[in-house]
């Protein structure tokens, strides 16, 4: 039977709870999978996270070279975070011919070309279920498992923190700051949460879902990104009257040759799939032009649920004969290739001095701008009064360049909020 050895970079959380399973599954993954895989080296900081999973201590290594000149090591498993050092000890990894297995999205999505020339460079493996949607199998789904299709669309929540917080909104009518710091007590945010909240996190596994989809690399400075800190409870309320759940979504489309590729807050429909979403659970839907709709959901992060990818590529890793490729992703999408001036529908909201032709004033903008309105409502309760409507689908320029002269009009005290929906 093959025997596959295992290093460890980081004994965290994630790191933690793949050992765990590694040495849990280690006779079933033996006898169902035919490769016997031992944990032959560890990188940690805390000699007691190697002792406390009743490992031995003279695993842990002191240096990555160690681990890298370990013959008993044959898979480098990355759960540090960062981009550095994680970077540089995953690139020594793959020179010496170790295959790699990581669940870092920041760093895998902005230095994967590098990653992978290393890894050609010695026909070692290169294996990143663990860094988009957690436990979910969606970047094997992608690669083994839809030949068959020309990917048209991806809509995804893929960030559980934001799910998280804006679910909490919603079910509890409650502001921003004061779910931020309840889900920071918690533990479900980060102390500094601007990673999440602003929307890179999504981009990074954006990105790396785009690039697998469209057969080339999309970096995430080319993805639109808007956060969920302007989400206000108001706005929910609004979006329930009219049947939408606000959700962060991360969304990828090809249309005519081109890639539109964005992240911010959108209204959906009740209705849709992904509106079910709650919590800090992760769903990603895809459609393909042969299978049509696809729908993966479950935890996005987590011990366990991380671990399970992590496992799932080590044993799929460990049974290759020969690693595949990715070398189109070394041609990075360019701007021209990209959709910056994509199609949505608006909704908008908008507070006003209640005087007559206000309304038509706000209208005549929109009718300028050639924006058709498909809802509108004012409510009545003092001089100063909401309006809100929603547009049927128009350009991003064009509701732009309408919300820039509305914000300049005479009785306009301010635009509130503007929410893409997305059908
Ligand atoms: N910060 C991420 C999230 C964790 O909230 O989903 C997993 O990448």
């Amino acid at each position: 039977m093959r025997k596959v050895g295992v290093a460890i970079l980081g004994l965290g959380v994630v790191g933690g709870g793949t050992a765990r399973i590694l040495i849990n599954r280690k006779q079933a993954i033996k006898e169902e999978y035919g490769v016997d895989i031992d944990i032959t080296a560890v990188l940690d900081r805390i000699p007691e996270r190697v002792t406390n999973l009743g490992l031995d201590l003279n695993i842990l290594a002191s240096s990555i070279d160690e681990i890298t000149q370990n013959p008993n090591v044959d898979i480098v498993v990355e759960c540090m975070g960062g981009t550095e050092p994680a970077r540089t000890f995953l690139v020594k990894s793959l020179e010496a011919g170790k295959s790699i297995v990581t669940s870092n999205k920041e760093m895998f999505a902005k230095f994967w070309p590098e990653l992978e020339a290393a890894a050609q460079k010695t026909g070692a493996g290169l294996y990143y279920e663990a860094t988009t949607g957690g436990g979910m199998p969606i970047i094997r789904t992608m690669t083994t498992a839809m030949q068959a299709n020309n990917i048209l669309e991806i809509k995804a929540i893929i960030n559980g923190t934001t799910n998280y917080i804006l679910t909490r909104m919603t079910e509890e009518n409650a502001d921003y700051s004061e779910v931020l710091k309840d889900a920071q007590a918690l533990g479900y945010a980060e102390a500094n949460p601007v990673a999440d909240v602003e929307g890179y996190d999504s981009s990074y596994k954006l990105s790396i879902l785009s690039s697998l989809a469209f057969n080339k690399r999309l970096p995430v400075d080319l993805i639109y990104r808007e956060g969920i800190t302007k989400i206000t409870a108001e706005d929910i309320a609004i979006g329930k009257e009219l049947g939408y759940i606000v959700k962060l979504l991360a969304i990828a489309k090809q249309k005519n040759g081109k890639i539109e590729a964005r992240v911010h807050p959108v209204f959906l429909p009740k209705s849709h799939p992904l509106a079910s979403v709650s919590n800090s659970f992760n769903a990603v839907f895809v459609v393909g032009d042969a299978v049509g709709d696809i729908m993966i959901y479950g935890r996005g992060a987590g011990d366990l649920p991380t671990g399970s990818a992590i496992v799932s590529d080590i044993v799929y890793c460990a049974r290759q004969v020969e690693h595949a490729r990715y070398s189109e992703m070394f041609n990075n999408m360019t701007e021209e290739e990209l959709i910056k001036d994509f199609e949505s529908e608006y909704y908008v909201r908008l507070t006003v001095h209640d005087v007559p032709g206000v309304l038509a004033d706000v209208t005549t903008v929109l009718k300028n701008n050639k924006i058709s309105v498909s809802q509108i409502r004012q409510n009545k309760n003092s001089e100063i009064v909401p309006i809100i409507f929603v547009t049927q689908k128009t350009h991003e320029n064009a509701m732009n360049k309408a919300i820039e002269e509305i914000s300049k009009l005479q009785n306009i005290i301010k635009v509130e909020n503007v929410i893409r929906v997305e059908q």
